[in-house]
């Protein structure tokens, strides 16, 4: 049977792909223990920076490493005391040289892109680094940019149903009202302008119409024409990192033409399975304007945390009810095109192609 809310895979996510296993600045020298992708997992970082990723349970009797010392960049059992080195091999036992078969922790591929640390799921010879998503817009460029609100959320739902709400824009006026726009249809979604659709890259952009500069903007952006626009892009990078709601500020000449961009502010979200129906989610948020500004990130960063546990309320609601669910049997709206596009892309590289549903709305630019 498929694994809702696909119609031919069984699987609930990819596997052989890259996901967040954290961010860089959660990962120091003591064990960090995370859930990913059904594995228990340590990880940590050596005296040389680099971080190391390894399987949670010592196999001599299943102790948690997760209090483990780490000494000299070897982990220490707090049992009885067997060490390890960071490529998980047993290198040391208390009371006996040999050490007996069995007793080395696996180890996983890890790569550091800050702010992410990227763990590849999957196949153990197999790491494919030209699936490693690269969001070029999210790597700090010196003093040009700035990340902040940078937190790690837990979704008890499914992974696939928490990457399509980021890419449906009619939830938002009904699920943040108050966050983020009014329950008012004439707010609702525009359709993407141009869909850059590449093999580990999705990309759907919108540019709104010209309208009046408010004040607040004038306030942040001095130089801002008196009409002005938004171009907003939602983006998949590989499987699980998405930049929803990025908006660019456009001045705009008096026809209404775009002149030139004052601002840039991005969400960004990695969706990384914990197990088939749980989920880490790790939101940020990017600008390039105002650097300085505390209270500017302040309220972008309380308001993000409200808007993402608005959305996690509404997925941990629907999940129970999952178990029985067919997705061939559910209607589409219009506005689920984007969604679905999505959902179409995963289950293919599950090596599934799926029979569309009668009731699929095309997303096209
Ligand atoms: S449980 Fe780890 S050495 Fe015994
Ligand atoms: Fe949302």
């Amino acid at each position: 049977m498929a694994f809702y809310p696909f119609i031919a895979a069984e699987q609930a996510y990819p596997r052989n792909q890259w996901y967040v296993a954290a961010w860089s600045h959660e990962v120091g020298e003591a064990p960090l223990m995370r859930m990913i992708a059904g594995e228990r997992i340590i990880l940590y970082r050596q005296r040389s920076g680099s971080v190391t990723a390894v399987s949670a349970l010592c196999p001599h009797r299943q102790m948690p490493l997760e209090t483990a010392e780490i000494v000299n960049d070897q982990i220490v059992c707090p049992y009885h005391g067997a060490a390890f080195g960071s490529d998980g091999v047993c290198a040391h036992l208390p009371f006996q040289k040999h050490v007996p078969a069995g007793m080395n922790l696996k180890s996983f591929h890890v790569v550091e892109h800050a702010p992410f640390i990227w763990l590849w799921v999957g196949a153990e010879e197999l790491p494919d680094l030209n699936r490693l998503p690269s969001a070029r817009s999210l790597q700090p460029e010196d003093g040009r940019t700035l990340l902040f609100g940078l937190k790690t959320f837990h979704v008890q739902a499914r992974s696939q149903i928490v990457l399509e709400n980021l890419f449906d824009q009619s939830h938002i006026s009904f699920t943040h009202p108050l966050t983020l726009g009014q329950r008012c249809t004439a707010n609702g979604p525009t359709r993407p302008s141009e869909i850059i659709d590449e093999e580990n890259y999705l990309a759907f952009l919108r540019l709104s119409s010209p309208k009046a500069t408010d004040e607040a903007l004038h306030a942040l952006f001095p130089t801002l024409s008196a009409q002005m626009r938004i171009r907003s892009r939602s983006e998949l990078f590989g499987v699980g990192l998405v930049i929803s709601a990025g908006s660019e500020i456009i001045a705009c000449d008096e026809e209404g033409e775009p002149t030139s961009s004052m601002g840039d502010l991005v969400f960004f979200h990695a969706i990384t399975p914990e197990t088939e129906h749980s989920t880490h989610y790790f939101a940020g948020i990017m600008r390039n304007f105002a650097l300085n500004d505390q209270d500017i990130s302040n309220s972008y960063a309380e308001r993000n945390d409200q808007v993402v546990s608005e959305d996690i309320r509404i997925l941990e609601a629907i999940e129970p009810h999952l178990v029985e669910a067919d997705a061939r049997r559910e209607p589409n709206f219009v506005t689920d095109a984007a969604a679905v596009r999505v959902r179409r892309r995963i289950e293919a590289l599950m090596g599934n192609t799926p029979v569309r549903c009668a009731c699929e709305p095309a997303c096209e630019a």
